[in-house]
């Protein structure tokens, strides 16, 4: 038996991914880019395991969430570009 998926919002588009994905998973699919660095250039994950920092995203208001450790959950509000 399989978990119910789980639907959040990136950016203001509604994402389905399956109960346990990351939010990085859950971008991924939704968005262009994770964030922007300060000369402006598009980043993405890069590790994947919580060390360089380059997902960061903006979850339920809280800033600079490193989205690869955090499990998406049912009506989270997922902002990029911080
Ligand atoms: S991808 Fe490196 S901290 Fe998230």
């Amino acid at each position: 038996m399989s978990a119910a998926p789980v639907r959040l919002d990136i950016d203001g588009v509604a994402v389905e991914v399956p109960a346990g994905a990351s939010v990085a998973a859950a971008v991924a699919l939704a968005a262009p880019h994770f964030r922007r660095s300060r000369s402006g250039q598009p980043r993405a994950p890069l590790c994947g395991m919580g060390v360089c920092f380059e997902c960061r995203v903006r979850i339920d208001g809280v800033e600079h969430q490193r989205s690869c450790l955090v499990p998406a959950r049912e009506g989270m509000r997922v902002a990029c570009d911080d």
